[in-house]
């Protein structure tokens, strides 16, 4: 894997079961990068414990998130996939960063401002710290690109900047990342709140890549759409519609002239549950091999192990640079 290609990392919290959001929106663009790029695809556990998680449930959803990344096309021979606490430089660099970020800056991060409302009982200094983890995350592989949703790009904002301040005071040591947001990433809203964006703490708006045939179609035909009959995408006046309208152009490939015309002249009793039937048969494959996967613990325990070796491999490169510059003695 020593070569030219660019170096690509991105990592999803297990936090939550994976969502057709999380599909559409980030692993469908992933698979479509594991040939181009050097990519390592990464389970974050150290950042879901930044709120609240119950134990048993995190273990077996950071197994699945794994399964479901191999279902959905990642293939572990072409990317490296694992779990992030099994890597320690993370957490090692993770505090060496934060000794090189303002308490000012990570004060202005938006996430940080949404989520202390949200847990104001519970607002840890993990919480606070949370983007110099993920800034540690994506400097210790050199990765020049991190696919990401529009809400974490300060996040990789802030992480340029950490790595730009390490460099002048040190010298050259760590590729200057950038946020890469794909074209063709779908963003998928609430289906009970359409203006919200569809999330993993939200059931009835939102489909889990495991949940059954007959509870993806009852929440499409449940789906909040507005009092209109055209079957339109108009993303100001038709929330619902349109976020209907972009699932199903991303499940079936079809262009959205394509599926206007195909849904002209009927109503939202046709095409609702025409939207449900098309992620039933792009999601069928997919839940069914992750759970043929899930059956096969050795299987995955081999890739979360080997991941594990090839990241640390890579990250003490990094690691052991930045120890040097800073004044620690070898080990
Ligand atoms: N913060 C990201 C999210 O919640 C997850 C994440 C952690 C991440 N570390 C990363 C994404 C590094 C890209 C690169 O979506």
């Amino acid at each position: 894997m020593e070569n030219q290609k660019k170096r690509i990392f991105s990592g999803i919290q297990p936090s939550g079961d994976l969502t057709l959001g999380s599909y559409m929106g980030a692993i469908k663009n992933w698979v479509a990068l594991q040939d181009e790029y050097e990519c390592l695809y990464c389970i974050v556990d150290m950042h879901a414990i930044t709120v609240r998680q119950n134990p048993a449930e995190m273990r077996r959803r950071t197994i699945e998130q794994l399964a479901q990344y191999i279902a959905c096309g990642l293939d572990p021979q072409k990317n490296i996939m694992f779990i992030q606490s099994h890597v320690p430089q993370h957490a090692e660099l993770g505090w060496i960063l934060g000794c090189y970020t303002q308490f000012g800056e990570l004060s202005r991060m938006t996430q940080f401002k949404d989520k202390s409302a949200k847990h104001k009982d519970n607002i840890t200094a993990g919480l606070f710290t949370y983007p110099v983890l993920m800034a540690a995350d994506i400097l210790l592989y050199q990765a020049d690109l991190v696919p990401v949703g529009a809400d974490q790009k300060q996040h990789v904002e802030l992480c340029r900047d950490i790595a730009k301040r390490f460099n002048s005071v040190y010298s050259e040591t760590f590729v200057l990342p950038d946020p890469f947001i794909p074209k063709m990433g779908a963003r998928v809203m609430s289906l009970a709140n359409p203006e919200n964006k569809m999330s993993k703490s939200d059931p009835d708006g939102c489909i889990y890549l495991m949940d059954k045939p007959e509870d993806v179609m009852r929440k499409f035909k449940r789906a909040v759409t507005d009092s209109e009959m055209a079957v339109k995408f108009d993303k100001e006046n038709k929330p619902g519609i349109s976020n209907l309208l972009t699932i199903y152009c991303t499940a079936t490939g079809k262009t959205m002239e394509e599926a206007e015309a195909q849904f002209a002249g009927q109503g939202y009793g046709v095409f609702k549950p025409a939207v449900g039937e098309a992620v039933v048969e792009l999601m069928r494959p997919i839940r069914e091999e992750a759970q043929r996967l899930l059956a096969d613990k050795a299987y995955l325990e081999g890739v979360y192990r080997e991941g594990a070796q090839h990241a640390q491999y890579l990250a003490n490169k990094t690691l052991s640079k930045v120890q040097r510059k800073i004044g620690f003695v070898g080990r």
